[in-house]
């Protein structure tokens, strides 16, 4: 590109679950400087999950500091600043202070349970789904939106004069960067609150009254690519164009570069999320996976097809913290490396319930098949093979609903540096998957939008042309072999079914 030098790069923020990070890519998509630090989870109940925005907030800021200021030691320019998030966690904030009124409810949280059970009983279950493309789940940011609404005194009356905004984290970070100016969320993220319609691209009337969310608080919808405002200077220390904006599982989809129709993705983070770009026209899924935009650039909307499996690398946290089995996540491999297989256990992580495409949730974790002789590498080894057994089920699903065959899975996030999951995975799918040099994808596609946007990166192709494989794994077991062990994890899937009261 003639607008950018070779030593030009672009900063990425990736607010995620469990921690925030800050990366600054190159022209040619390799990271320049990264910062990462986590963050504190609060469970106040059961199935509850909240974030304080001001931790969010701070760590978001300290890791953009750490990175700019490695630009800055080696004289390199930085561009543009692009945002990823965790989707649908939910801020409120107040509109003439900056500061939110509640902690953020995160999109674990199963608190708005009851409320979804009731309106699904009211029978607007269809209307949501034809409308949104999602379900009437708590995962999604709309109940959890009127919980607040409905239990802080006043504040419903105070968000219908627009003292009080809502945002997912995107929009928060965004409110916070430009020192107040800028109210605004990307297509993607807009897509996961249940307010948001497919077709007209807006905020949805009929679906606002329903959950009784005044239309005041919303943020204005942009495109995912495009600058949308600048960093107030005392924030950052510097004034740097905010240019792209997408949810983290699309801007991962978008960094592995699945621009053609058929294409995957499944990134292993706190959950796992497979999707699968269907091109310009929203997807309608039978296999209750969901329906959601990937990203809007130009004019141009690409949809997704997403499986959303909500514990994922969540259970080898749970077995480092709560269990003590291993003292760092990265040791998890290793034990589970001791064993050549479960010997037999299955270890269903309902944690939460279960996402795609169960969607229940009142389900809650199960181990099966425990005998005297199971040792803590068999519940590893079952805790890993977990995830694979989750992405098998959204991928058949996948299949089902797009009649694509995969050619080949693309992967990234925490846990795809774990060869030994790789190759089960491909076993388990029948299926080459294929994992990047650079696993940080989900920052990375924040970068491309953002640069796209400001003439670092020119077009798609460009970017095509950055994603480098790192290693292959190919299926090696016989067919039948994986097809019985998948028929074991479904009959344990539905003992954690069960389980629901
Ligand atoms: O929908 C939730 C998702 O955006 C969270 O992603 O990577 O923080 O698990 P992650």
């Amino acid at each position: 590109s003639t607008q950018s030098s070779s030593q030009t790069c672009v900063l990425a923020l990736d607010q995620g679950t469990t921690s925030s990070r800050a990366i600054l890519f190159g022209r040619d998509g390799r990271a320049v400087a990264s910062s990462q630090q986590e963050f504190e989870q609060l469970y106040p109940q059961p199935g509850h999950v909240e974030h304080d925005p001001e931790a969010i907030w701070d760590s978001q800021i300290t890791t953009a500091k750490a990175a700019l200021s490695k630009a800055d030691a080696e004289n390199r320019p930085v561009a543009a600043l692009g945002i990823t998030n965790q989707r649908e966690t939910t801020v409120l904030w107040d509109r003439a202070t900056g500061k939110a009124v509640a902690n953020a409810i995160v999109w674990q949280s199963r608190i708005t349970t009851e409320f979804c059970k009731k309106l699904r009983e009211d029978g607007h279950e269809a209307t949501f789904t034809r409308k949104t493309g999602l379900l009437l789940d708590p995962y999604f940011s709309g109940t959890k939106i009127a919980y607040l609404l409905d239990t802080i005194d006043g504040l419903r009356a105070r968000a219908e004069r627009g003292e009080i905004l809502f945002g997912t984290v995107d929009s928060f970070l965004l409110w916070r960067l430009t020192g107040g100016k800028v109210h605004a969320t990307d297509v993607s993220n807009a897509s996961r609150t249940l307010l948001f319609n497919l077709e007209t691209l807006d905020w949805d009337d009929e679906l606002l009254g329903i959950l009784n969310v005044p239309r005041a608080m919303l943020p204005e919808i942009v495109p995912s690519s495009g600058i949308v405002g600048e960093t107030d200077p005392t924030v950052l220390g510097v004034k740097l164009p905010i240019a792209g904006i997408a949810g983290d599982q699309q801007a991962a989809t978008f960094g592995q570069a699945c621009f053609q129709p058929g294409t995957a993705k499944n990134t292993y983070g706190t959950g796992c999320f497979l999707l699968m770009n269907t091109g310009t026209k929203p997807v309608v899924s039978e296999q209750k996976l969901l329906t959601t935009v990937g990203w809007k650039i130009g004019e141009e909307v690409t949809y997704c097809l997403e499986g959303s499996v909500l514990v994922a690398g969540a259970v080898v946290q749970w077995l480092r913290d709560q269990m003590g089995f291993i003292e760092h996540s990265s040791e998890i491999e290793q034990l589970a490396d001791q064993v050549t297989d479960s010997d037999g256990v299955y270890f269903v992580p309902a944690f939460v319930g279960l996402g795609a495409p169960y969607w229940n949730p009142g389900g809650r974790g199960t181990i099966v098949g425990l005998t005297r002789g199971t040792t803590k590498a068999h519940l590893a080894r079952a805790a890993l093979e977990s995830m694979a057994f989750q992405t098998r089920d959204v991928l058949d699903a996948m299949t089902a609903d797009s009649g694509v065959t995969l050619k080949e899975l693309r992967v990234d996030g925490g846990a795809s540096a774990n060869d030994l999951l790789m190759q089960f995975q491909s076993d388990l799918l029948g299926v080459p998957v294929h994992r990047p040099v650079v696993r940080e994808t989900t920052a990375l596609g924040a970068a491309y939008l953002a640069g796209l946007a400001t003439g670092v990166w020119d077009d798609l192709s460009e970017i095509e042309a950055n994603w480098a494989l790192d290693r292959e794994f190919r299926p090696t077991q016989p067919r039948s072999d994986s097809d019985g062990r998948y028929e074991r994890w479904r009959e344990a899937v539905r003992r954690a079914l069960d389980w629901d009261e």
